[in-house]
């Protein structure tokens, strides 16, 4: 494929960025200029952040799936597009040809339309990470039907309140999923979750486990016998729904500072067009580079860099089914050697439990074929960062630390691999298009150098967040209405003597657990529908692995033991209602919260005692009972 948008070398990278600040529009009509379009769009931008209503290539007509599949057929047919890793390291690995995922994609399509699926409708996704599941999401996009993928560690409740939210037609999953030795029935928990979802009319059921699942008659469908009626060389035939380049491609929940999750809208073109442009650009992807993406699809980094981005871009992305410490801590290094993997994106508390092992996993693995090295999902501690560079890149790959998020579509603020600096810590300079502010609370930029606040987008990309699904006012308040005319990150970030980014993690209530997104609120609530449990405070505390872990403060009513067992009550809880990745840490039963006189939860101070601060909690005078907090201190459980 055509990447004239390369940058090559620093100047380059330079000379795009400046020119994306002095010319958006020309900028970005360049580089979706070498994408495959029905009709060209008439205007490339128009935006208004207060609304906010942000609209890329205005009247551009395509079809994201034309992008990521149809125009490599004549020339790379038979590339690899998707290699899969079973997790089973006996069982085969499958090489899927891009004209191989052409027909399957068109395929699964045609057997969607035919089960009445139109433009528009939408449909929930909770899979494992097999190749079906990257056929399920290319098939809606050809269709035109809004996918929304929901990872598949969590609960049937967090099913059901996504499938509701976006008041889906239609789930596709498995019978259960393998992951490392557990085997997880996903069908099960999507029977339950459907028991409140009366928009769903049916359920397509991929078989993986072979666990014995429940078929609803009328409602339930296996995927293989839906295939059975499709004929491939027709299918093939069947052109792909023509998309507005502003029309919705997909919805990915994600948490934010309330309770509920929001479903970020991304549309076809901008988010086509931005996920590819960084793709190629930050790993400095090649032809024929094999490259690994360790996310699971149920995350915004898995949607953009194994499917969209990656395949968009022509290349030829690895996606493996299981965990890297199954069934050894060095089977994400087999998989490099066994695959010859050049590029390998990863995060950062994946590196932090894979060095926990030392190097002995390591012993007898070729990891030479790397070339580069990526991070992403929070911020990567130097300690990780130099073993990433000792040990897996032998010193002689660069590492680039991508900072961005479910809102942001794209890689926003990155070293470009080899060709900028990177800085351990340091996510360092942005991507072109991407114009970062740093604010104080009260929305002063903070000019030059040396300044840290809180981290704003003052101009869009074409991969920004275009609503909440449902909900557009959610959208304006949560991320346009902290700073005027600005999007804001919820991220806290330092810019350095260089004029380097360097992130320093949310500053609103949600937490980075293991690189995945939970908001402070949603678990509380969960806590509190536990029985007899009172109210609940719930912050973050640094975790070596993990990288934050939960602390839950808990106080129950008279009645209600404060055991060792009703801790794992409810963490039960928890896990029922969100997911397992949402479990406490630490629980520890108090009295009462510090509160303000006027009723809210001082977690400034919450959060010192979890880290093991017990003496400058900073002013303790405006609590409403100052003595609360002395009685936090004396029973502070040990992480
Ligand atoms: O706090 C930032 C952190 O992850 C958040 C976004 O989470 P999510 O939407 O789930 O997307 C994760 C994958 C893109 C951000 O607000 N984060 C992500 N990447 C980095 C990071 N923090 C520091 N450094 C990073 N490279």
């Amino acid at each position: 494929m055509t990447s004239s948008f390369r940058i090559n070398n620093y100047d380059d990278y330079r000379k795009a960025w400046q020119k994306s600040v002095a010319d958006p529009e020309g900028f970005w009509e360049s580089v979706a200029d070498t994408f495959t379009w029905r009709k060209k769009w008439d205007k490339v931008l128009e935006w208004d952040f207060r609304k906010p209503d942000v609209k890329w290539f205005i009247n551009g007509k395509l079809n994201i799936t034309e992008n990521c599949l149809d125009r490599h057929l004549s020339a790379n047919g038979d590339t690899t597009a998707i290699i899969w890793e079973s997790n089973d390291p006996a069982e085969p690995s499958q090489h899927i040809s891009y004209a191989l995922l052409h027909q399957q994609v068109c395929c699964f399509a045609q057997a969607l339309r035919g089960m009445g699926v139109k433009k528009g409708d939408r449909v929930c996704i909770y899979m494992g990470m097999i190749p079906q599941l990257p056929v399920a999401l290319l098939a809606c996009a050809r269709i035109g039907a809004i996918h929304s993928v929901i990872f598949g560690g969590f609960s049937a409740r967090s099913i059901a309140d996504r499938v509701q939210d976006a008041q889906a037609g239609y789930v596709i999953t498995c019978d259960g999923a393998f992951r490392g030795a557990k085997d997880i029935a996903l069908k099960s928990l999507v029977d339950e979750a459907l028991v409140t979802c009366p928009s769903v009319k049916k359920v397509i059921v991929c078989k993986r486990t072979h666990t014995p699942v429940s078929m609803i008659g009328g409602r339930d469908v296996w995927w293989d016998d839906l295939l059975s009626e499709i004929n491939k060389d027709e299918a093939v035939k069947v052109p792909a729904e023509e998309m507005d380049a502003e029309d919705p491609l997909f919805i990915l929940y994600t948490s934010g500072s309330t309770g509920k999750p929001k479903g970020v809208v991304h549309t076809c073109g901008g988010y086509m067009v931005y996920t590819t442009y960084s793709f190629v650009n930050v790993f400095q992807y090649n032809p024929g580079d094999i490259f690994f993406c360790t996310a699971d699809i149920g995350w915004i980094t898995g949607h953009t860099y194994i499917v969209y981005g990656t395949l968009c871009a022509g290349a030829s992305v690895l996606m493996f089914e299981g965990i890297p410490t199954w069934p050894d801590a060095g089977r994400m290094w087999d998989i490099v050697d066994k695959h010859k993997v050049n590029v390998l994106y990863t995060a950062p508390t994946a590196i932090r439990s894979l060095m926990a092992y030392g190097t002995a996993p390591l012993q007898g693995k070729d990891l030479s074929s790397l070339k580069v090295l990526g991070t992403v999902g929070e911020p990567i501690n130097e300690e990780a960062w130099h073993w990433y560079d000792e040990h897996i890149g032998m010193g002689r790959c660069p590492i680039t630390d991508t900072w961005w998020q479910t809102e942001t579509g794209g890689i926003m603020i990155a070293n470009i691999a080899g060709i900028t600096p990177s800085q351990p810590g340091y996510a360092t300079l942005p991507l072109p298009g991407v114009q970062p502010v740093i604010v104080d609370e009260k929305g002063t930029v903070q000019e030059g150098n040396e300044v840290s606040g809180n981290l704003c987008i003052r101009f869009p990309w074409p991969s920004i967040i275009r609503t909440t699904y449902g909900d557009h006012e959610r959208c304006r308040s949560a991320y346009f209405a902290a700073y005027d005319n600005m999007y804001f990150t919820g991220d806290g970030c330092y810019r350095d003597e260089k004029g380097f980014y360097r992130i320093t993690g949310r500053v609103d209530d949600v937490l980075n657990v293991s690189g995945h997104r939970i908001g402070t609120a949603e678990v509380e609530n969960a806590i509190n529908s536990h029985t007899g449990v009172l109210e609940s405070a719930v912050v973050g505390y640094p975790h070596d692995i993990k990288g934050q872990g939960i602390y839950a403060y808990v106080i129950v009513d008279a009645h209600t033991d404060t055991s060792d067992e009703n801790c794992k009550n409810i963490n039960a809880t928890v896990a029922g209602i969100i997911g397992p990745i949402a479990r406490p840490d630490v629980i520890q039963f108090v009295k009462g919260l510090p509160k303000t006189r006027s009723g809210k939860i001082m977690r400034r101070i919450l959060r010192k005692i979890a880290e093991g601060e017990t003496k400058n909690l900073g002013d303790t005078t405006t609590l409403l009972d100052p003595l609360v907090v002395d009685d936090i201190i004396s029973g502070r459980q040990l992480p």
